[in-house]
C-alpha cells in the first residue's frame, strides 16, 4: 500500500485538538484512512459493526467492484477463469499469485491429486456421527480432525507447514466431503483414482459404487469445475475474515479452516444455497410459478420474515457477476440431461424476472447472487440439498488457505482484537443473596 499525499483531518465539535490521520492507496479500489493510532491520540474507538466501511487487512488476492459487478483473482476477471482454466489452475494462481505455465500446472496438478486419500483412521472418526447429521456438522469436525493427523503440517509459522497443509486441504476436501454423503446414505467409501480430474474424482467419490465401473460425464464435470472456481476466493467475507481472526491467534491451519467451515454454514452466507433451493421447492410445492406474485409480497413485508434467498449482497451493487456464469452453467446441465423444462429452474427465472422489476429489490440494488441457480446446477446433478453448502465449503478452502497464508506472511500482521463501545452496568458489588 502507498501513502498518498492527502491526509484525514480529525476534528472535534468539542474543541478537543483536531488529529491528522494518514491515508493509503491501494492499486485500485478505495483509499483506506489509517486511524491504528486513533486510540493513542484520542481515547476513543471507531465504532463499525458489520465493518460496512472498515478495510480489515491489505490484501493482493481478490477484488470486487460492487457497483460494476466485477470480481477478479490476482487481477484476472472471473469471466475467463471460468472460460479458460480449470479450478486446479484457479488454485495456484489464488496460492501463489501467477497463472502455471504448462510445468507448473503439470506438476500442481500431480501434486494434489497425489494427496487426496485420507487417513484410514478419519473413517472411524466419522463412524462417531449419527447418519442423521448435517453434512456441515460432519465436515467442521472432519477439518478440525485433521490437525489430530497431520502432525507435520500444523506450525502455522512455519511456511513449509503452511504449504503442505495448504495442499492437503485442497486435496483431501473433495474425500471427506464425499464420505460424509457415503456416510449418510449408507454406501461404503469411494478411494480417490488418481488419474480423474479434480471434479471428475468427486464425482466419482459422489456417485460410483464399487459394484460397477463408473463414467464421469465431461459436461457435469466442467460445470462442477466451475462452480468449484466461482466459489474459490470472494475477499474479505465473514467465513473469510473468520479465518483470519482463528488464524491470527497461532492456531494450526486445519482448526483455523474448521472456523471457516462453520461460519460459511449460516443461511446469510454460504447456506444460503441451500436455502435458496428449498424455497424454491416451497413455492413450487404451494403451486409454482403462479404463486410467485404472492410469495414475492411476502418478500416486501418486513414483518413477514422472508428474504428472497440468493438474492443480494453486502458488496454487489449490480449485478454478481458469479450468477450470470452460474446461470450459463444451468442452461448447460439441464440441457445435458434432458431437464429444459425443469419447473425449478423456470420459477427461478420467473423469481428473477420480477426482482428485476420491482421497485422494492431495484431501489435497494438487489440482484441474484451466485446461490441463486448454483443450487439448480447442483440439485441436477445429484448434490443433495444438504450437502450443497459441503461443495461451497470444498471449493473456498483455497481461498480461506490462501488469505490465511498471505495474513501469516504479512510483517504488519497482529492477532485480531477487536474493541467494543460497552453498554452495560458499569462496576458494582455483588448483594447477598436476600437483597437480590
Ligand atoms: N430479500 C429481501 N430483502 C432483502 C434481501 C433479500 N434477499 N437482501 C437484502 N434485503 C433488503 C433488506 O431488508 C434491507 O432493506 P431495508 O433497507 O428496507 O431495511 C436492504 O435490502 C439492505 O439489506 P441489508 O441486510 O442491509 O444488506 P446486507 O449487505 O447487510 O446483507 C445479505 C447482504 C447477503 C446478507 C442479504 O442480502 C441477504 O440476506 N440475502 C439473502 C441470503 C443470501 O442469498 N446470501 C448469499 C450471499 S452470496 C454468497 C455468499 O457470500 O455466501
Amino acid at each position: 500500500m502507498k501513502l498518498v499525499d492527502n491526509k484525514a483531518i480529525l476534528s472535534f465539535s468539542n474543541g478537543a485538538p483536531s488529529v491528522e490521520l494518514p491515508i493509503y492507496a491501494g492499486s485500485i479500489g478505495p483509499d483506506v484512512i489509517d486511524i491504528r493510532k486513533l486510540y493513542a491520540q484520542t481515547g476513543m474507538f471507531t465504532y463499525d459493526p458489520g465493518f460496512l466501511s472498515t478495510a480489515s487487512c491489505q490484501s493482493a488476492i481478490t477484488y470486487i467492484d460492487g457497483d460494476k459487478g466485477e470480481l477478479l483473482y490476482r487481477g484476472y476477471p472471473i469471466e475467463q477463469l471460468a472460460t479458460s482454466c480449470d479450478y486446479l489452475d484457479v488454485c495456484y494462481l489464488l496460492l501463489k499469485g501467477e497463472l502455471p505455465n504448462e510445468r507448473q500446472r503439470n506438476d500442481f496438478h500431480k501434486l494434489v491429486i497425489n494427496h487426496t486419500m485420507v487417513n484410514e483412521q478419519m473413517q472411524f472418526f466419522l463412524r462417531g456421527f449419527r447418519r442423521d447429521a448435517h453434512p456441515m456438522a460432519v465436515l467442521t469436525g472432519l477439518v478440525g480432525g485433521m490437525s489430530a493427523f497431520y502432525h507435520d503440517s500444523t506450525d502455522i509459522n512455519n511456511p513449509e507447514h503452511r504449504e503442505i497443509a495448504a495442499i492437503r486441504l485442497i486435496a483431501k476436501m473433495p474425500t471427506l466431503v464425499a464420505m460424509a454423503y457415503k456416510y449418510k446414505i449408507g454406501q461404503p467409501y469411494m478411494y480417490p483414482q488418481n488419474h480423474l480430474s479434480y471434479a471428475g474424482n468427486f464425482l466419482r467419490m459422489m456417485f460410483g459404487t464399487p459394484c460397477e465401473e463408473y463414467k464421469v460425464n465431461p459436461v457435469l464435470e466442467r460445470a462442477l469445475d466451475r462452480i468449484f472456481i466461482l466459489h474459490a476466493d470472494h475477499e474479505q467475507n465473514a467465513s473469510t475474515s473468520t479465518v483470519r481472526l482463528c488464524g491470527s491467534s497461532g492456531t494450526n491451519p486445519f482448526a483455523a479452516i474448521a472456523a471457516g467451515v462453520a461460519c460459511l454454514w449460516g443461511p446469510s452466507h454460504g447456506g444460503a444455497n441451500e436455502a435458496c433451493l428449498n424455497m424454491l421447492e416451497e413455492i413450487q410445492a404451494s403451486g409454482g410459478v403462479a404463486k410467485v406474485g404472492e410469495f414475492m409480497e411476502k418478500v416486501k413485508d418486513k414483518s413477514s420474515g422472508v428474504k428472497l434467498m440468493g438474492f443480494g449482497h453486502r458488496v454487489y451493487k449490480n449485478y454478481d457477476p458469479r450468477a450470470k456464469l452460474m446461470q450459463e452453467t444451468c442452461n448447460e446441465v439441464l440441457t445435458e440431461l434432458g431437464l429444459e423444462n425443469d419447473p425449478l429452474f423456470a420459477l427461478a427465472k420467473k423469481l428473477e424476472q420480477i426482482a428485476l422489476e420491482d421497485d422494492y429489490f431495484v431501489q435497494r440494488k438487489l440482484y441474484p447472487n451466485v446461490d441463486f441457480y448454483s443450487g439448480i446446477v447442483q440439485r441436477a446433478i445429484g448434490i443433495p440439498v444438504n450437502l450443497f453448502t459441503g461443495i461451497f465449503a470444498l471449493a473456498r478452502t483455497v481461498g480461506w488457505i490462501a488469505q490465511l497464508n498471505e495474513m501469516i506472511s504479512d510483517p504488519e500482521y497482529k492477532i485480531g482484537r477487536p474493541r467494543q463501545l460497552f453498554t452495560g452496568s458499569p462496576r458494582r458489588d455483588v448483594p447477598p443473596l436476600d437483597k437480590r
